[in-house]
């Protein structure tokens, strides 16, 4: 088995798209399974940065093939906008980037349903999505209304079905929130066109990646996200509308279970949000300060300030119980470089009675307050450290604490958002 699965640990921006690009090098594939363009993965290398939304994070290297997966839902404006960035970059997708029939379109009535429902809620009770029309497309899907990438294939079926939608949404849109509705022919016709863009990539991937795994090829699953987010396992209803969570790698690439053989679960070294929802660690104080601005936490997608906090091993320890991790990716230890005591959550405290499990309920209680461990900082610059003897004591101290408190390795530590600041145990 040779089939490695990369995944958020925590509420999305853990890192992904580093570690992607790091490790896919020598692999043969690279498959995304879930999400759209709400997803941001942020590649460093040789001072250029690349954030990729769609196109799998394994893009930069020329010998690795990119599969969109059945289970990721496409923009078709977003992806072209991806590809010409790309070429930009002198990176050519041609012949590398296949995207699955089975595979859901995201068109603008999606984008318009997303911000109206948005709208309509109070600040505070909104989710605060990405407004990428994340959710109404998975309704779609899940309602057996969805618009397929297969569809494209056939323009006159394409055509009527869009027209179908647009109709059904002008609906909603007009009597549940009292907008506008949608022009029917124009939505109709550059929804027509812009689905042409995926033409060229379209493949039958189920097929190829399960013959290309029982031809013993190296795959590499890139999840989007991240745990907490997890339509089933998250802090819902604060999450996304898919199953970032192992099980939706499955479901999301048709790649079996049985044929995964190592799932890398991706943690920052504090803990950071976008939008709306419960966080047991929030630091809305001089601390959150320093790890936003020292983290340029700030969402690759939006631009909205990421919400941050201390390290929660609660929540680490059920995203690793829930996906079956086998070992994690420790991120952006060098934001923790000047503090002179660094905080980690290991229990909850609810009612006055400690707990060390994840419960939403738990979350949402009044009388909910997080118990902490005091570690003393280092207090020195880990920047860009790709030695792992290099590291000073305390920092080995605190991932061996991560570690003794999950039962699970950190094999892989990262010190900047460099590819080669990596360590690699
Ligand atoms: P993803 O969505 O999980 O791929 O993560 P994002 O790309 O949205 O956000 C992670 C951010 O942290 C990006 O700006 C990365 O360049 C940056 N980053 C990744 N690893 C490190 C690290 O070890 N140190 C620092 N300082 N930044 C990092
Ligand atoms: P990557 O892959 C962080 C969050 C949004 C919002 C919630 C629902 O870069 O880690 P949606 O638009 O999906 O309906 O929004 O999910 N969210 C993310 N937060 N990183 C992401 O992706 C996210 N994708 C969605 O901020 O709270
Ligand atoms: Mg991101």
């Amino acid at each position: 088995m040779n089939t490695t699965l990369i995944i958020g640990a925590q509420w999305g921006d853990e890192g992904k798209g580093k570690i992607v690009d790091l490790l896919c090098k020598d692999f043969d594939i690279v498959v995304r399974y879930q999400g759209g363009a709400n997803a941001g993965h942020t590649i460093v290398c040789n001072g250029k940065k690349i954030v990729l939304h769609l196109i799998p994070s394994g893009i930069l290297h020329k010998n690795v093939k990119c599969v969109i997966g059945n289970g990721v839902v496409i923009d078709p404006l977003a992806l072209q906008t991806e590809i010409e960035m790309l070429k930009q970059h002198e990176i050519d997708v041609t012949g590398r980037l296949l995207i699955s029939k089975n595979a859901h379109i995201i068109l603008p009535y999606h984008i318009a349903l997303d911000k109206a429902s948005e709208a309509n809620y109070s600040k505070e009770e909104s989710i605060g999505t990405t407004g990428r029309g994340i959710g109404p497309v998975y309704m779609d899907k899940i309602g057996r209304m969805g618009i397929k990438v297969l569809d494209i294939l056939n323009k006159e079926n394409l055509t009527s079905k869009i027209r179908k939608n647009v109709i059904y949404y002008n609906k909603i849109l007009k009597h549940i929130y009292n907008l506008e509705e949608l022009n029917v022919d124009e939505i109709v016709a550059n929804s027509v066109n812009a689905c042409q863009n995926i033409l060229p990539y379209i493949s039958e991937t189920t097929y190829f990646i399960n013959e290309e795994i029982n031809a013993g090829k190296k795959i590499m699953l890139e999840g989007a996200q991240g745990a907490l987010l997890d339509v089933d396992f998250g802090t819902y209803p604060y999450v996304t509308s898919s199953n970032p969570t192992s099980g939706g790698a499955c479901t999301g690439s048709s790649i079996p279970p049985n044929q995964i053989n190592r799932i890398v679960g991706i943690t920052k070294s504090y803990c950071t949000r976008v939008g709306n929802g419960p966080f047991p660690t929030e630091q809305i104080n001089e601390v959150g300060a320093v790890l936003s601005k020292r983290g340029n936490e700030f969402g690759s997608t939006t631009g909205r300030p990421r919400r941050c906090g201390w390290l929660d091993l609660v929540a680490l320890k059920y995203s690793i119980m829930i996906n079956g991790i086998t070992d994690i990716a420790l991120t952006k230890l060098d934001v923790l470089d000047e503090f002179d005591e660094i905080n980690i959550a290991t229990n909850y405290i609810i009612n006055g009675k400690q707990t060390s499990q994840f419960s939403l309920n738990d979350i949402n209680n009044s009388n909910f307050d997080v118990e902490y461990i005091k570690m003393s900082g280092w207090k020195c610059s880990i920047e860009g450290i790709s030695n792992y003897n290099d590291l000073p004591d305390k920092v080995k101290e605190y991932i061996e604490f991560i570690e003794n408190y999950t039962k699970t390795n950190v094999s892989i530590i990262s010190t900047s958002p460099d590819r080669n600041s990596t360590i690699i145990r």
